[in-house]
């Protein structure tokens, strides 16, 4: 099976994905596997005759003779244009969407300055890091030519980058451009690939499309299922009461590690929406195969496995008093009891034995922002206020217009990414509270396994986030945790209320 790639002829196996050709076969690493074979991503979007196609759902067979062009075959003043201009805006985090994102956006033929269109091309796209509006600055400063020749401190912007993330972040346009050292991308060439059967074993190729084929996988669907809320709300004089469903922490890169026989294992990226906490679990893993196998390997998590597999924050349901005491609760979670008595000595904490995925307190801040937006919803302030355990400060108000944030975390180190990530959290808080949940059924087993299923707030339904940083001299802390929060709780205000989360979702609407 022949095409052209990027310019040049190339020759394949014809019984794959084009995705599969392009990573396993020609080495391409700017394509991107975020849910292979869903098709629901776009990370893997690459052009066909000059047309985006989402690489993971295409026959290549069907390429046959046609001309290909990933990233790396884009014009190189158009690449980088691209790359500064999402680098300049804060509008490429992990860097695991973007490459896909600019092939979308480099495709049309009269690039628009015009936010809606622009949202509305990136229907077929998702991104957990940037909340979207970052991504609309970086595609009108290309459309209208402009240059954001700012002076940056790389260091600084790292390090704001790397305490909003909780994991060492660069900021960089090769980062924009994917080549953010994801562990699927820098694995050695003859590394031999892992992959999970349904039983739980490992299933061991030369290549990843082999392995999913012998591993029997069957592809994860949308649930017919509708979201449950498991633990009922707490008895008592509450003047308002939550309960939560299971959410899918949805970072776009799945999970993967490589190791060498003997070596230290490379990965995962603690990026992405994951905020520090990858399935570390991996590791070991990657490295009893290598040795086992004694050759290089890469242990990769489907887009199925991620949600099966890994860590979710903890279900739960609360009320708060008029006195801002109150009542949690929680599914058992290591750690959960003293988070609550330190976070809130005044509230009772009931731990619970709930059928479901792993859960974790790593998850943005878990289990704090519930008791946190039970007791902003009291105050009669206009602005939500929200003070996070580290010290951070933030304040959110929503109107028929904005999300509006005001931000206060020390020094602010680089504007650019604490306003992208405080972007993010606002997107984030927003499908957390109206549309982001996991059907989970009554013995445990999730059913949404398809990265569309999660609810993450797509492109086009994002309001417009303002975001005032205020200046501090104080020593920097993660301020976005708090915007989270904050955010969470205006929402919350703003729809009334609801007594659960997601409100709009529910068993009528799957
Ligand atoms: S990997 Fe192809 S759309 Fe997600
Ligand atoms: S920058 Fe979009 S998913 Fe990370």
């Amino acid at each position: 099976m022949e095409f052209e790639l990027d310019g040049r002829p190339v020759s394949v196996s014809s019984s794959i994905t084009l995705l599969a050709a392009l990573r396993d076969e020609l080495g391409v690493r700017s394509a991107k596997d975020g849910c292979a074979p869903q098709g629901q991503c776009g990370c893997c979007t690459v052009w066909v005759d000059g047309e985006p196609r989402v690489s993971c759902v295409t026959p290549v067979a069907r390429v046959s003779g046609r001309r290909v062009t990933t990233l790396d075959g884009l014009d190189a003043g158009v690449r980088d244009r691209w790359a500064d201009a999402l680098c300049a805006s804060g509008g490429s985090q992990c860097g695991f969407c973007t490459p896909g994102i600019v092939m979308r956006l480099a495709a049309e033929r009269h690039q628009s300055t015009v936010r809606s269109d622009i949202a509305s091309s990136l229907t077929a796209h998702l991104c957990r890091c940037t909340g979207w509006q970052t991504i609309l600055d970086a595609a009108v400063m290309v459309a209208s030519g402009e240059h954001d020749d700012f002076p940056r401190d790389d260091e600084s912007a790292n390090q704001r980058a790397s305490i909003e993330g909780r994991s060492a972040q660069v900021v960089s346009p090769r980062v924009a451009l994917g080549e953010g050292g994801f562990a699927e991308d820098t694995a050695p060439e003859d590394a031999w690939v892992a992959v999970l059967a349904p039983d739980g074993t490992w299933s061991v190729a030369s290549n990843i499309t082999e392995a999913r084929q012998r591993a029997g996988v069957v592809q994860g669907r949308r649930s017919t299922l509708g979201i449950n809320w498991p633990i009922e709300p707490p008895t008592g004089e509450f003047v308002r009461t939550l309960s939560t469903t299971w959410v899918e922490p949805a970072y776009l890169e799945p999970d993967a590690v490589w190791c060498r026989p003997g070596g230290e294992p490379f990965g995962p990226t603690e990026n992405g929406g994951a905020f520090g906490d990858k399935a570390r679990w991996l590791r070991d893993e990657a490295r009893r195969l290598a040795d086992e196998n004694q050759r290089p390997m890469r242990v990769v998590l489907s887009r199925e496995d991620v949600v099966r597999h890994g860590a979710k924050r903890p279900v739960l349901a609360g009320g708060v008093r008029s006195d801002g005491s109150g009542t949690i609760v929680v599914r058992r979670t290591e750690g959960v009891a003293d988070l609550v008595r330190s976070v809130a000595p005044d509230w009772e904490v009931q731990v619970v034995d709930v059928p479901g995925p792993p859960s974790t307190l790593e998850r943005r801040a878990a289990v704090w922002a519930e008791i946190a937006v039970l007791r902003s919803s009291l105050s009669d302030e206009p602005w939500d206020h929200v003070t996070s355990p580290e010290g951070a400060e933030a304040w959110a108000r929503v109107d028929d217009d904005a999300i509006h944030v005001k931000v206060r975390c020390g020094r602010v180190l680089d504007r650019t990414v604490l306003h992208s990530y405080c972007v993010g959290a606002a997107h984030m808080a927003l499908g957390w509270v109206r549309s982001e949940g996991l059907a989970v059924d009554e013995s445990g087993v999730v059913h949404d396994l398809t990265i569309r299923s999660f609810g993450v707030v797509r492109a086009s339904d994002m309001p417009d986030v303002r975001v005032e940083i205020v200046d501090d001299d104080a020593e920097p802390i993660n301020g976005s945790d708090a915007v989270f929060v904050a955010v969470a709780s205006a929402v919350w205000r703003f729809d009334g209320w609801p007594a659960r989360w997601p409100s709009e979702r529910d068993v009528a609407d799957r």
